[in-house]
């Protein structure tokens, strides 16, 4: 039961188990975004965001990898602006961080406003995959890169690992030449994707040529 009721979640946490997703996901993706965010050396003065974030703590995160930079971070759950912003809280007092509930497709930021986005666990939710891939290549500074991170890889040695998950939620998991096609197709370029041995876990990156 209340597996089920977090599952419900997980596309746009609210209520009461919306409250317990958000707890759920800071805590259950935190060696995944760790793992992920190795594999970009952030600059001091980058400007990141943070798509689709959740609990916040992916931008709590990346802020105290930059210096004099600021990170933003976007969800669409109202729920999770609320608690992106009390976890961020003095770093949005020092104008470090901002948090703007948006949606991926229709992004309130200049074009090439960017260094770096990030978005974990999230792509499978969105409406419109690849108009919202060409939404961020938008938001993002020539040579800025674009980071998606996924739990659930399809991968042939176990296609259906995560079927209970895809049916209850009503999403797809993808497979790393999906991921590759698609970061083509919106444009970007020196596409590389990374996976942990004995997970499925895929962390793949795309710049902005
Ligand atoms: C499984 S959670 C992952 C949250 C966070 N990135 C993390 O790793 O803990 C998916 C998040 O994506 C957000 N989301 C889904 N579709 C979105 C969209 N179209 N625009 C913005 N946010 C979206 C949800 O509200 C939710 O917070």
């Amino acid at each position: 039961m209340k597996y089920h009721k977090l599952l419900e979640n997980a596309k746009k946490p609210k209520g009461f188990w919306g409250k317990k997703m958000i707890s759920s996901m800071n805590e259950g993706h935190y060696e995944l975004t760790g793992w992920a965010l190795d594999h970009i050396n952030f600059e001091r003065h980058y400007r990141v965001l943070d798509v689709g974030c959740g609990g916040g703590l992916t931008v709590s995160r990346i802020a105290e990898r930059i210096g004099n930079g600021k990170v933003y971070g976007i969800d669409y759950s109202a729920l999770c602006i609320k608690h992106s912003k009390a976890q961020n809280r003095k770093n949005i007092l020092c104008n470090k961080v901002k948090i703007v509930l948006a949606s991926v497709s229709s992004l309130p930021f200049e074009d090439c406003s960017f260094d770096v986005v990030t978005a974990v666990e999230t792509y499978y939710f969105w409406p419109d995959k690849l108009n919202d891939l060409k939404e961020i290549y938008r938001v993002l500074k020539q040579n800025g890169r674009i980071m998606l991170v996924f739990e659930m890889l399809k991968t042939p040695e176990e296609p259906d690992k995560w079927k209970a998950v895809e049916d209850k939620v009503g999403i797809k998991t993808v497979t790393e030449e999906e991921i590759r096609e698609m970061l083509a197709k919106a444009g970007f370029e020196d596409i590389e994707t990374h996976k942990k041995d004995g997970t499925t876990w895929l962390c793949a990156i795309g710049v902005k040529k």
